[in-house]
């Protein structure tokens, strides 16, 4: 039911049950407000929304009072001007205000010059958040010009040991943003509010860091943060950025929407997508360190008798030309990474179609599905989104960890739980499903295979898994959400739970693209020879290659340091990044997500297609001559989808990790990854089956 009330002079009309700050909003009136946070109920604590409400003496918060017809709001007068002015000045009576109130404060730019011919820090960085902190608008935007009552510097040490972001609680105004948004968005309970009093501060129960209080590092407080407490490390001290490109997190087949943050042509920051409460930590904290760092390739590198020689572009596709138009289709292989884009794919499909007579075309990840592509492969065809889990009555985990990666699931697991539905899974190791589950079955590693078939048959042989197998028959709408490992080693076993329990299912690949690459035909080639000449996409370098071979190595990254000591003649091109090129995925569902260039890339690297397109354009090959990724698109539009199939590629493909990307596992880039371990076991009926 509607209501009309007044706010500043204004007929506005509001839903019955709204709070006068969300009628304000949705009316484009704006409020300040600190401790307000988008999808936490009103907190109340704040008192920065203050207004004044015709017939009522005090000055109400607006965040807490419902809306009501015929109410007449003002939220400008003198008087709450002057009481919110009045919490300013008792809150800047502990934090610091040197950047509030300093006459230069909207010139610091032009303040940080110096004549001394050395690189030095000019300008006074006091705090990461300047320009981005919601404090500093709200005494700016209320006028206030200087603080009132002498400050107490509380001396709080900054903590700085956890891997991703560092806590200086001397800038904490007590909003308690952070917490409830643990709480209540993520049904966890990192932080809480520590000691009494003056005394009382944002911390970790008895101040354990993060890492030891079993924090999935999602970043949601950091988010939440309204002043520069919470930080993150990477991009602390960048200043305000020139601005967000909408991308697409390639670190999992997930998908998820980000935000690519960009200062001075360069990626700073990942946020997650308008809408997404949270990342996981790879989306969330790994994207500027992988993209960025020194090991990136970006030159043209012509390896010769084992020595690596700067070369450029016209030089490197006339020898690869050279060599490959005097190749035969079986002397030939291209080995690409699954986590390519798919415009990748169709051009690499394309180019040994169309350039190397139907040589053969690998998928770097299929060496992990060696126990049953097919079957993985028919699993992916069946996969339906997160969303599917929302109407489950019991979901079945299957070897889902979802402690760091792919945690974005854990929200949704413990929301089902909250409306009613029953958690069941199945894992040799501490996890965290195993923290709230119904039922945790517990096989000893690598006899996980048995229990799911004994399940699938309803046997029961050891009197173990009478509690899942009771869940499994009273459920009327049971989901199977499939994790990483599982879904590369027992895709046959969870095929056979499946059918048995008529269950929906969500199959949760590592890799990026995995999707898109199967679509576009790639990952189905028979096995073959180790061949002389070889093309790597973002894929490792196989083992005891023959010394005559010619190896193009086209990458983002140099994976190892000696690599061209590893093979004698071939070429090292260096590629663009996913944040720095327009391109498209496939996610877990089969639905395509699209991303955009949020930088340039480094040095002379080119994007994926763009390097093939040049060597088949070398090769006088026509059709190869796209101006962007629209063009592949079109193209890729009038072209039948693939039958999504997953053939045993040869022996000599190395392998990725579970955690891999483009070759390699994605901590050797992203430094705090390696620093993450395995959570304490909390509460569910643990059945350990010997
Ligand atoms: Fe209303 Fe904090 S925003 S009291």
């Amino acid at each position: 039911m509607s209501v009309r009330l007044k706010i500043n002079g204004r007929w506005i009309t509001a839903e019955r049950g709204q709070t006068v700050l969300e009628a304000a909003r949705a009316n484009g009136i704006e409020i300040p407000t600190l401790c307000d946070y988008p999808g936490l109920p009103s907190h109340g604590s704040c008192r920065m929304c203050i207004v004044e409400i015709e017939g009522r003496a005090n000055t109400p918060t607006a965040c807490t009072t419902p809306v009501d017809d015929g109410m007449v709001v003002e939220t400008d007068t003198a008087k709450v001007r002057e009481l919110r002015q009045d919490l300013l000045r008792m809150l800047l009576a502990e934090h610091p205000a040197a950047c509030l109130f300093c006459p230069e404060n909207q010139a610091c730019e032009e303040c940080m010059v110096t004549l001394r011919k050395a690189g030095v820090t000019t300008g006074c960085h006091n705090c990461p958040a300047d320009r981005q902190c919601s404090l500093q608008k709200i005494i700016e935007d209320s006028g206030l010009q200087s603080i009132a009552y002498p400050p107490r510097y509380r001396a709080l040490r900054v903590e700085k040991y956890d891997p991703f972001f560092d806590r200086d609680y001397n800038l904490c105004v007590l909003c308690g943003r952070c917490i409830r948004v643990c709480e209540s968005l993520h049904f966890t309970n990192i932080l809480t509010y520590a000691r009494r009093g003056s005394q009382t501060r944002v911390d970790t129960s008895f101040g354990r860091t993060h890492l030891e209080a079993g924090c999935s590092f999602c970043g949601a407080c950091i988010d939440a943060c309204p002043t520069g407490a919470l930080w993150e490390k990477t991009r602390k001290w960048y200043g305000a950025p020139d601005g967000e490109v909408a991308s697409v997190c390639p670190f999992c087949s997930l998908g998820c929407e980000i935000r690519l943050v960009h200062k001075n042509g360069s990626v700073i920051g990942a946020l997650p997508g308008e809408g997404l409460p949270a990342l996981c930590v790879k989306g969330r904290f790994g994207v500027p360190e992988l993209v960025n760092h020194p090991d990136r390739l970006k030159d043209v590198l012509h390896v010769s008798a084992g020595e690596a020689v700067k070369s450029d572009w016209n030089e490197a596709s006339r020898l690869a030309a050279e060599v490959l138009s005097g190749c035969a289709p079986d002397d030939f292989a291209l080995i690409v990474s699954a986590n390519c884009s798919s415009e990748d794919f169709y051009v690499a499909n394309k180019f040994t179609r169309q350039v190397m007579r139907s040589a053969p075309v690998y998928l770097s990840a299929a060496a992990r599905y060696r126990g049953g592509g097919q079957a993985s492969a028919r699993l992916l065809a069946l996969s339906q989104p997160l969303e599917a889990l929302e109407s489950a009555d019991l979901i079945f985990c299957l070897g889902l960890d979802a402690q760091y990666y792919q945690s974005v699931v854990e929200p949704r697991l413990r929301q089902a739980k909250e409306r009613g539905a029953k958690l069941l899974t199945i894992h040799a190791g501490e996890h965290v499903p195993g923290r709230f589950a119904d039922v945790w079955l517990q096989p000893q590693p690598f006899s996980e295979g048995e229990m799911i078939n004994d399940l699938a048959e309803g046997r029961d042989d050891r009197g173990q898994l009478g509690a899942a197998l009771h869940l499994l028959s009273e459920a009327r709408k049971p989901v199977l959400i499939v994790g990483p490992d599982y879904l590369a080693r027992l895709p046959e076993a969870v095929e056979r739970l499946q059918k048995a329990a008529g269950a929906g299912l969500v199959a949760l690949p590592a890799e990026g693209n995995l999707m898109g690459s199967l679509r576009a035909g790639i990952g189905a080639a028979p096995a073959g020879r180790l061949p002389r000449v070889l093309y790597l996409i973002g894929a490792a370098l196989p083992h005891d290659l023959p010394g005559d071979s010619f190896v193009l190595i086209q990458n983002t990254h140099a994976l190892q340091a000696e690599l061209p000591h590893l093979f004698h003649e071939g070429l090292m091109l260096p590629m663009a990044a996913f944040s720095e090129t327009d391109g498209s995925l496939v996610d877990q569902s089969g639905k395509m997500k699209c991303y955009s260039a949020a930088a340039a890339p480094p040095g002379e690297a080119l994007p994926g297609w763009k390097i093939l397109c040049q060597i088949a354009q070398a090769l006088g090959k026509p059709g190869f001559d796209y101006g962007c990724v629209d063009d592949i698109r079109a193209e890729m539009a009038g072209q039948a989808a693939e039958r999504p199939e997953i053939s045993s590629p040869p022996e000599w493909i190395a392998a990725p990790g579970e955690h891999d990307y483009h070759g390699a596992p994605l901590d050797k880039w992203v430094a705090g990854l390696g620093d993450l371990q395995p959570s304490p076991q909390e509460e569910g009926l643990r059945v350990p089956v010997a």
